[in-house]
């Protein structure tokens, strides 16, 4: 493992719905850190060189059967560790202190009264933190200290004496925490000396460098598909390699309308990136032809998707690796992390969805990234902000909004669709508000009348939502004045749809894609 890896922070996860943002909190203070599965022995932990280990809350009392067995062995290690909620129970259950369940739990904002002004909470003078908890410390572990009570008499910070073991029973993480990042940062930089390396730039240099050596004199293919990840990926490449990278564009068909060229435009002439585009549409409409079901949908788009690649390397000079923008998000969320084995929820066409027998050899340049790192890399690379803060348009594309059969009339209603909602937003100036915005074409006919005709025709769904990761997300609460301009142009212009809904759900329990 190279330089911005070292002295890095590895985060066991416990199952807290907060994981993902510990492990980007550490990185907004330039800290690399990873997450890894509770059981990661402390061999395995002491080979990836981290400068500390963060110890996740968890949904578990310590008590119950099936809570998350850890290797106890790290609890006695060198290195400095920090427990958040249940990790501080854990610390102290292990330690030699006594976790009780009666019932005294603490939910949402509470006050602290910090004890010790030094190590974890130095320079701290706000007391609102975010609690969460059913279960609470009653015994400390021998020669530990009190760093802070809530207000209602419960620890809510210990440690011991020279604070190379501290936890919290409190969330830093949250953003209600309000001084949560200076608490980390404390425990970072004060307690466990990480280095502040990873940084975008750091980040580039060390994969221009990763790329070179792993590659050496070869060609690498990237496939591009328009959105901001493989931009960051042909750029990255690009950059390491020269013109030893190409960059392809499959169009499968199932891109937004006029994507193709735009995204040959913006890196032939803007990037100076070799690129050619393929259409293969027709191969990948014949495939879909009559299955509705989403995950077969889904395999055959992405399975189709890596044969025509290798057809088109094969009758390329000699191509050896194909680059692939695989984000992190999309490593835990596939279940193939180290980290946890997640549900696999929706084989992601970038990672479940490869066949076994490529005949390529893979590099993921960004699957460590979360998607505002890869956009701050994409920045510092030169990429315009336009491509950079694009919406995330998922693998299968177009074919993943099309409920139901899949066929090249539909996807032209959706292209249609899709483009007038998209200018909307642009239009009224809140696209850069929104994570990710899109339409569905439900193939749900319903009936409508326009002029004095009956139609009958598709229903579509709206869908905009706000994320930081696309892990979990909220509806967006669009103008009602936007909803209506999109409705009427959607309605009067696009032949085949007749009627507009908006999607109100937030994901838990939707998903953002609605295959
Ligand atoms: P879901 O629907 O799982 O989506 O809540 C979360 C994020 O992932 C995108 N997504 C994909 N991206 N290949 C991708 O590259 C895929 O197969 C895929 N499926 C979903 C989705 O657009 C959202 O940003």
């Amino acid at each position: 493992m190279n330089n911005i890896y070292k002295n890095g922070v590895v985060i066991l996860d416990f199952g807290s719905q907060y994981t993902q943002l510990i492990a980007r909190r550490v990185r907004e203070s330039n800290v690399f850190s990873e997450i890894l599965s509770p059981e990661t022995k402390l061999n395995e932990i002491i080979n990836r060189n981290p400068a500390a280990i963060i110890l996740s809350g968890g949904p578990s009392s310590i008590y119950e059967d099936d809570a998350p067995q850890f290797d106890v062995k790290i609890l006695d290690s060198e290195f400095p560790i920090l427990g958040i909620c249940y990790g501080l129970h854990v610390m102290a259950q292990y330690g030699g202190g006594h976790v009780i369940s009666d019932g005294k739990g603490e939910y949402g904002f509470t006050d602290i009264d910090i004890q010790i002004q030094k190590g974890l909470f130095s320079g701290i003078s706000s007391s609102k933190v975010w609690m969460s908890h059913g279960d609470r410390v009653e015994k400390l572990p021998d020669g530990w200290q009190i760093l802070a009570y809530s207000s209602n008499g419960i620890v809510a910070a210990m440690s011991n004496l020279d604070q190379t073991r501290v936890a919290t029973q409190f969330h830093p993480e949250v953003h209600h925490t309000e001084e949560g990042l200076k608490v980390l940062s404390n425990f970072l930089f004060n307690i466990a000396k990480c280095s502040p390396s990873w940084t975008p730039i750091n980040f580039i240099q060390e994969q221009v460098e990763n790329i070179q050596s792993i590659v050496g004199e070869d060609n690498v293919l990237i496939g591009v598909s328009g959105g901001v990840d493989s931009t960051v990926v042909a750029a990255l490449v690009h950059k390491a390699i020269g013109d030893r990278a190409k960059a392809v564009i499959i169009d499968h068909g199932l891109m937004r309308k006029n994507e193709v060229s735009e995204c040959v435009t913006a890196l032939e002439s803007g990037l100076g990136i070799n690129i050619e585009a393929h259409d293969e549409s027709e191969i990948f409409f014949s495939k879909l032809e009559g299955v509705s079901d989403p995950e077969k949908k889904r395999k055959i788009i992405g399975n189709q998707f890596i044969f025509s690649f290798e057809r088109i390397a094969s009758e390329m000079n000699k191509m050896d690796y194909l680059a692939q923008g695989t984000l992190y998000p999309d490593v835990i969320e596939s279940g193939i992390s180290k980290g946890k084995s997640a549900h696999v929820i929706k084989s992601h066409h970038n990672v479940g969805g490869l066949p076994e027998n490529m005949k390529f050899k893979l590099i993921e340049p960004l699957r460590d990234l979360f998607k505002d790192e890869v956009r701050e890399v994409g920045r510092e690379l030169g990429i315009p902000d336009k491509l950079v803060d694009r919406h995330p348009f998922p693998g299968p594309g177009l074919g993943v909004r099309v409920i139901g059969e899949i066929t090249r009339e539909r996807i032209n209603i959706l292209q249609e669709a899709d483009k007038i909602y998209i200018d909307v937003l642009h239009e009224d100036g809140i696209y850069n508000e929104i994570w990710q915005a899109f339409c569905v074409l439900i193939t749900v006919k319903t009936v409508g009348v326009m002029g004095d005709q009956r139609t009958y025709e598709n229903l579509l769904g709206l869908r905009a939502v706000t994320s930081t990761d696309g892990m979990t997300a909220d509806w967006f609460r669009m103008p009602s004045e936007t909803l209506s301009k999109i409705s009427n142009r959607i309605v009067n212009s696009v032949r085949g749809i007749n009627r507009v809904v908006y999607d109100i759900t937030s994901k838990p329990p939707g998903t953002i894609e609605w295959e």
